[in-house]
Parts: structure tokens; sequence; C-alpha cells
């Protein structure tokens, strides 16, 4: 059984703590400075809790930080005692925080990697992105294995992890404000509040299915008729500066994953 420790069960570490103990592959030992949220998860999924991050860490082969960014150092402070051994290693999930940066918190030649998830994890239906320092290069396939377990996994270069923090790692929040503006014009048009959210909510939940078999251009061209009435609706969304704002929107979150590194 792999021996795996998260430090800090909220949304994320909280993911993976139900999906990896119902697979009953791992032996799980989860920290968190909150009582209450070990509690959750001690008597929902029967996992070992400890308040001791240095306790997680020793209990553990690989221990995945999942605590804010701002967190993440002293965390790692805590455990670096515990990470001596050649066969440990430490997984960080926080947004902005570079794999060098990580080193520096741990001994010499400490297996390293990095992985971008989304909060789509809590269903199952993530997606993650992995780097490692050459060390850690040794623990990637189980890496991917346990994130596996919350949806989908890509390796990625880490210079490009700010840019796939911007991307899918908020996504999910530029969906939801898209959904939200959608079911507001809904409303505005005098459709009942609960039957616009359920056509909008079905709209994104079959669209995202169809995305898995054709291309976003392929599924644009089906639903636009020439002259109708999606083209109208592109026409004024374009204008209006809809794609720009995509960019402009990608643009300052990946400067902003940037930043949180310095
Ligand atoms: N949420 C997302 O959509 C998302 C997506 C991609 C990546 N991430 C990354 O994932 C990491 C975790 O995010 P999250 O949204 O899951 O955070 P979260 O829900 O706030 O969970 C973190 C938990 O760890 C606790 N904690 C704080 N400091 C601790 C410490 N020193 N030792 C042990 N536990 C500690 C927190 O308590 P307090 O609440 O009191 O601080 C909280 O219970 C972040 O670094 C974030 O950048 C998040």
């Amino acid at each position: 059984m792999k021996r795996v420790g998260i430090i800090g069960a909220g949304k994320i570490g909280g993911s993976l703590i139900s999906r990896l103990s119902a697979s009953g592959d791992f032996d799980l030992t989860v920290s968190d400075i909150h009582e209450a949220q070990l509690k959750l998860f001690a008597e929902g999924y029967g996992v070992r809790t400890t308040h001791s991050n240095r306790e997680a860490a020793e209990e553990s082969d690989l221990l995945i930080v999942a605590v804010k960014p701002w967190d993440v150092g002293a965390a790692l402070d805590e455990v670096s005692p515990a990470m001596e051994s050649e066969e440990k290693a430490v997984v960080s999930v926080a947004a902005g925080v570079p794999i060098k940066a990580i080193e520096r918190r741990l001994p010499a030649g400490a297996a390293v990697l990095r992985v971008m998830p989304n909060v789509c994890a809590a269903v199952g239906l993530g997606s993650a992105v992995v780097a490692a320092n050459e060390p850690g290069e040794a623990y990637l396939r189980m890496v991917v294995g346990i994130f596996r377990h919350v949806g989908d996994v890509i390796e990625l270069p880490e210079r490009l992890f700010d840019a796939a923090t911007a991307l899918h790692g908020s996504g999910p929040a530029y969906v939801a404000l898209f959904a939200d503006a959608l079911i507001q014009a809904g409303v505005r048009e005098g459709i009942p509040r609960d039957v616009a959210r359920r056509l909008v909510n079905e709209t994104i939940g079959g669209t995202a299915v169809l995305l898995k078999e054709r291309s976003a251009h392929q599924i644009r061209d089906e639903v636009m008729t020439p002259g109708g009435t999606t083209a109208a609706a592109f026409v004024a969304m374009e204008k209006a500066g809809f794609v720009a704002a995509v960019y402009d929107g990608i643009e300052a979150a990946t400067e902003q994953s940037r930043r949180l590194a310095e």
C-alpha cells in the first residue's frame, strides 16, 4: 500500500482524500490546522489524521502539500527534517510556487513535483498538469496515478505552469461566470430563473461532452445557420469584445501567477 500524506484538508486536499480513500490503494495520513476538518475526514473516510504536519510527513512516502501558496513555506519548514530519506517525495499543488522555491526549503537533492489541479477534482472530473525536478522524475508515474483518481493528468514543462494555472486552474470560475451571465440574459428575456438555470447547466454539460469528440469550431459551425440567430449573437458578442476579454483575462491571470512566485 502506498503511504501518502496530505497537508491541508481543504477543497483540493479534500477531493483527493475522498477519492484516494475510496480506492483502498493508499495508506493516508491527513493534517490540517482545523480540528473540524480533520474530524470530518476521520469520521467520513476513516483516514488517519493529525495536527502535526511533521507527523504526516513521517508517516508517508509521498507528501502532498495542499495549502494556500502563502502557507507553503511554513508547512515545508515544519516537514523538512522528516524529508531526509531518499525514498520520499514532496508534491505541491500551490499556484505560482516554483519547484526551485520548494527545493530551497527541503534537504538537498529532495524529490519535488508540482501539480496544478482544478476544483473539478471534487467530482472526479478535474484536469491537472504535472512537472518534476530531476530526483522527482522517479515519482512521476506514481503521482500521475494518484491524480488520475480525480481526473485527467498531463505532463507539462514547468515554464508553462503559470499559463496553465490561468487556463484550467482558474478555468471553472470563468465557465461559472459565463453560466451566470447566460442565466441572467435568459431571465432578462423573460425565462423563469429556475428554467434558465436548468437550460444553461445542461447546455454547458452537454457541450463539454461534445467537445471531447469534436473541435470547438466544428460545434460552432454545426449550430450556426447562415443568417440565423447564432450568427447574430456571435457578431454582437464579438463586437462587444468577448474574445478579447478572454485573452486579457488569461494574460492577467498568468501574470498574477508569476507575481505569486516572487
Ligand atoms: N481551489 C482551487 O480551485 C485550486 C485550483 C488549483 C490549485 N489550487 C491550489 O491548491 C492549494 C490549496 O487550495 P484550496 O483551495 O484547496 O485551499 P483551502 O480550501 O483553503 O484548503 C487548505 C486547508 O489547509 C489549511 N492550512 C493552512 N495552513 C496550514 C498549515 N500550515 N498546515 C496545515 N494546514 C493548513 C487551511 O486552513 P485555513 O483555511 O485556516 O487557511 C485549509 O483548511 C492552493 O495552494 C491553491 O493555489 C487550488
